[in-house]
């Protein structure tokens, strides 16, 4: 075993997988439910060998740079937009993360999103729970089918195939886009039934679904977002909403998250939100953590990690 290094894992995870890092490592886990203040990242820096992150973290050049021992960064999710990952590759620092193993569950809960919101199952359970059901009405509580729609799936990798996968056996029509390829943008949105995003958070995808892309959409169709907040600009959701310009949207990401309180989104009609949860099961969130613990002993113990988003121009720019 080489030597113990100092780890920062900013929460606890589910499942034994931290177990196998304490054996080797010196190891702080930040014990609270909120994330770490910026202030104590910081204090922690000087001496911080290895970092154990998930996505509310800002792991950002100015965090990076004030932590000159550190040598390996695991990101606790498949996205790294809270990671400034130029800054740790410049560092040689790799940054692992945890694609593939949430794939299905995200997928899951795309699909439950597009049901939820066109079947309006959570306005139905409201609508029970304060006994205004009365009798079985022929107009009650009327929705738009999921079976045989086309649906847009904005970002055809991993989770927008898989979620493509499901949708064939709804006998759907699917329109997709992706980085390089698929049906122009503007066209899925003009023709698709339900438009889910599924790309990654690049500083192209902040704010692509915003009051055009919205305008572009059919006034019937429905927005689902499991991506990121970010893609959607919020403001002009809720505008959207608020004039019925498209028929609703579920919501797994927000900007800004969690959604304050007095958000405009919160009073607008047709939205179905929930707290960012698609890999949230029980099997996937303790698969996930078995990833990002593998790959910061990989990388501290100066090995590849399995899942690296900078692994290959770290080993570009080896002597
Ligand atoms: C991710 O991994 O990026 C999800 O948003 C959380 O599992």
């Amino acid at each position: 075993m080489g030597a113990q290094a100092h780890v920062f894992v900013t929460r606890e995870l589910p499942g034994g997988a931290l177990e196998r890092l304490h054996a080797e490592h010196e190891l702080e886990v930040w014990p609270e439910r909120l994330p770490p203040p910026r202030d104590e990242l910081l204090a922690r820096a000087p001496e911080l060998e290895g970092l154990l992150s998930l996505l509310t973290d800002p792991v950002d050049a100015d965090l990076i740079a004030a932590a000159p021992k550190l040598r390996a960064i695991s990101n606790y999710a498949v996205g790294v937009d809270n990671v400034d990952v130029e800054a740790a590759t410049a560092r040689g620092i790799p940054v692992g993360n945890t694609p593939g193993v949430l794939t299905d569950s995200t997928a899951d809960l795309a699909l439950a999103l597009m049901l939820g919101i066109a079947r309006r199952l959570a306005e139905g359970e409201a609508f029970v729970r304060a006994g205004d059901w009365a009798t079985w009405e022929p107009a009650l509580m009327l929705g738009r089918d999921l079976h045989a729609a086309t649906v847009g799936i904005v970002g055809y990798g991993r989770i927008g195939q898989a979620v493509g996968r499901r949708l064939e056996g709804f006998g759907c029509k699917l329109l997709t886009t992706r980085r390089s390829g698929g049906v122009p943008l503007g066209e899925l949105l003009e023709h698709s039934d339900f438009v889910t995003l599924h790309c990654p958070l690049t500083p192209e995808t902040r704010g692509l679904i915003g009051d055009e892309a919205l305008a572009r959409m059919k006034p019937t169709a429905y927005l689902v977002n499991t991506a990121r907040g970010p893609v959607v600009d919020a403001d002009a959701l809720a505008r959207a909403l608020h004039a019925g310009e498209i028929a609703g949207a579920a919501l797994d990401v927000t900007d800004p998250e969690p959604l304050p309180g007095d958000h405009p989104l919160l009073d607008a009609p047709n939205l179905l939100v929930v707290p960012h949860v698609a890999s949230a099961t029980h099997a996937t969130r303790g698969r996930m953590a078995d990833i990002a613990v593998d790959n910061l002993l990989a990388g501290l113990a100066g090995t590849p990690m399995k899942h690296s988003v900078n692994g290959d121009s770290l080993t570009a720019q080896a002597p």
